[in-house]
């Protein structure tokens, strides 16, 4: 051990940690945070066991019943913590501009002095927790890494399944090596003496981005994306402006791989909203009319994504689990979700059934109804009768699961492999009750990134604040772009212009939306498991197998051309959830100038040009 103090307080930092700038920072934080002690997480198996038992003991976790769900536990969060928070979130470049117009955006001196007196003996009486992990394989030339400064046990656990966590990221870090700073803290200091809550939190919330300086400051919150900084801070937020500044893409992304029954195989990435279907999309199950097609996960929400010499793109999911919704989960929705929620998981915010075991909406299908009684995610009795008066939920609607990739009994082959997979074709896709088509492919690539940066999509629980309210989510990412969003469609267009260049086959473009209701309020289109037959219609696409018929917006679907075997869906449903109403796109696109509006600052005239051309369409 070498043992610089600070203040008294024994750094403790092992013999293998080298890197000067790491110990240095940590030292300064240290001094600042004023932890009662440091403790370095090595991301061994004991070590995780043991953080567990002691989030027993304080009570943040219950372990479950080992006979039902080995290996799990369940936390519930404080009520005020349960979701990401949007507005408490900036990104804090030395430009107001480089923010752009989506972003909260607050000078760096000016930030950091509203930080300094919030983080002055924010840890007292509580460990900091240095959470060493990787993004991406170890040693991969697409991987980064991150060290994560935390006073909650519940974080450093969490991010051993979420990350490549552990003492082997010294061995790649080496005396001078980088990394990006992420310094988290509950925001709720100990006197002596005092008793800890369960989950202790604030209510003062920052969640603080430094893109020039690549550090991450959070403040207050211990759930999800606030907390776990590995994942949207750093791997979106921050990368997405590395990625701009190294000429590739952070995407809020699933990456999937589809074979079929000839064994010939592709790889998709979708961007869809947060709570809009992802992880189900990248663990779907085929129909039984689809013998032979098998689909794969590579990753269910994160994508980095490195142009090649060759003109071809590679992905890899910077992610080593998932951290999925599990509220409208079940053996029906997504078989190989549930598979992978056997043993080993913590639940974050379901109910606890009365037999050690979790709970939440959606799950009736698999326990053969409700149960007549459980505790809900807020610890009070939940029975069927309480929910049906009160509306009460058993579950919050942004519970969650973490688990490790490891799990998925879908997992791709190439997961973890540090070159990527090519991908030959991207999806983005919005939650619409009306107005968008059930698919649409982009007759170009600009035509892709203006129906990208246009998409709208109803919010959901995933953030807190207002559900159900339809607003322009470009790309997936608004929550999560690191910089200026014009810029960022420009870095789109830009990388397309370069492949198109290098002479290969640029990926193709659709636009899906799972989400159309009819008047009585319900989804028309099945979803799930029946997506498979939107994508097995890509597919036939790029293999030039399908015409499809050109709209408005891109080339659709014929009826005829998808494989309707096993499903009754008539033409009649069908046209519900593809037609284009021409008054409805009238409005729409009166959303699309509005947003542009706002978005004029280095807004791509070619995107300007796009929807002249859309606009013509509509007006013939
Ligand atoms: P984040 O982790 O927040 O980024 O979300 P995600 O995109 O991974 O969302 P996820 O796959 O967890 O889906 C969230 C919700 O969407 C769940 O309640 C699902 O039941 C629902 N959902 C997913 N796929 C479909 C679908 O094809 N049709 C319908 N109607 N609902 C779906
Ligand atoms: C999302 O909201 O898109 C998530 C969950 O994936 S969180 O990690 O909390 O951001
Ligand atoms: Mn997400």
């Amino acid at each position: 051990m070498n043992a610089p103090t600070m203040q008294g307080l024994n750094l403790n930092a092992p013999s293998h940690v080298k890197n000067a700038r790491l110990l240095a920072w940590v030292a300064d934080m240290a001094a600042l945070c004023k932890p009662e002690s440091i403790y370095w997480c090595d991301g061994s198996q004991q070590e995780y066991d043991r953080l567990c038992q002691q989030l027993v003991d304080a009570g943040t976790f219950k372990k479950l019943n080992p006979a039902k769900r080995p290996g799990s536990y369940l936390a519930w969060s404080d009520p005020s913590d349960v979701a990401r928070v949007e507005d408490r979130t900036y990104i804090c470049s030395a430009a107001k501009e480089d923010a752009g117009p989506t972003n909260n955006w607050m000078a760096p001196a000016e930030m950091r002095a509203t930080l300094q007196p919030l983080f002055d003996g924010c840890m007292k009486g509580r460990t900091m927790y240095v959470v060493p992990f990787s993004m991406g394989p170890l040693g991969s030339p697409i991987a980064h890494i991150g060290i994560e400064l935390s006073d909650s046990p519940y974080v450093a656990v969490n991010m051993k399944i979420m990350t490549r966590m552990g003492k082997a990221v010294y061995d790649v870090l080496g005396v001078d090596g980088e990394f990006v700073p992420c310094v988290h803290t509950v925001g709720a200091p100990l006197a002596a003496g005092e008793q800890d809550v369960s989950w202790p939190c604030n209510k003062t919330k920052y969640i603080v981005h430094y893109p020039e300086t690549r550090e991450i400051w959070s403040y207050g919150s211990g759930y999800g994306g606030n907390a776990l900084l590995g994942k949207k801070c750093f791997a979106l937020r921050i990368a997405s402006t590395m990625g701009r500044d190294q000429g590739w893409l952070a995407e809020h992304m699933l990456i999937l791989g589809v074979s079929n029954p000839e064994g010939k195989k592709y790889h998709v990435a979708a961007a869809f909203p947060s709570a809009c279907g992802k992880t189900n999309f990248s663990m779907l199950v085929p129909p039984d009319a689809f013998s032979g097609w098998k689909v794969t996960t590579i990753g269910d929400d994160i994508a980095w994504i490195k142009p090649q010499a060759d003109g071809s793109l590679r992905a890899i999911n910077p992610e080593a689990g998932y951290f999925g919704v599990a509220p409208g989960t079940n053996t029906l929705t997504n078989p190989n979700c549930m598979a992978s929620l056997d043993k080993d998981v913590i639940f974050t915010n379901v109910a606890l059934t009365d037999d050690g075991d979790v709970w939440w909406e959606g799950m009736e299908k698999d326990t053969g109804g409700q149960p007549a009684h459980l505790i809900d995610w807020q610890g009070k009795d939940w029975t069927p009768e309480i929910a049906k008066q009160t509306g009460a939920k058993a579950a919050h609607p942004n519970a969650r699961f973490t688990v490790a990739a490891t799990n998925n009994p879908a997992l791709d082959d190439a997961w973890d492999d540090p070159k990527g997979v090519k991908i030959d074709a991207f999806i983005f896709g919005g939650r619409r009750s009306t107005t968008v088509p059930l698919v649409t492919e982009a007759r170009n690539w600009t035509e892709g990134v203006y129906m990208a940066a246009t998409m709208g999509s109803e919010t959901t629980a995933a953030a807190f604040g207002q559900q159900g309210v339809v607003r322009r989510d470009p790309f997936a990412m608004l929550p999560f772009m690191g910089y200026n969003m014009s810029d960022y469609f420009q870095h789109w267009l830009t990388l397309g212009e370069k492949l198109a260049a290098s002479g290969a086959t640029q990926p193709r473009i659709y636009t899906t939306n799972w989400f159309r209701k009819d008047e009585a309020g319900k989804f028309v289109w099945p979803g799930y498991g029946e997506n498979m037959r939107v994508l097995k219609w890509m597919i036939d696409r790029l293999e030039g197998k399908a015409t499809g018929e050109e709209t408005m917006f891109g080339v659709a679907p014929a009826y005829a051309e998808i494989n309707w075997s096993g499903l009754d869906f008539s033409a009649a449903q069908f046209n519900t959830v593809t037609s284009i109403d021409k008054a409805a796109w009238a409005e729409e696109l009166k959303l699309h100038t509005t947003h542009f509006e706002q978005l004029a600052y280095h807004l791509p005239q070619a995107l300007l040009d796009t929807k002249a051309a859309i606009e013509k369409r509509l007006a013939a």
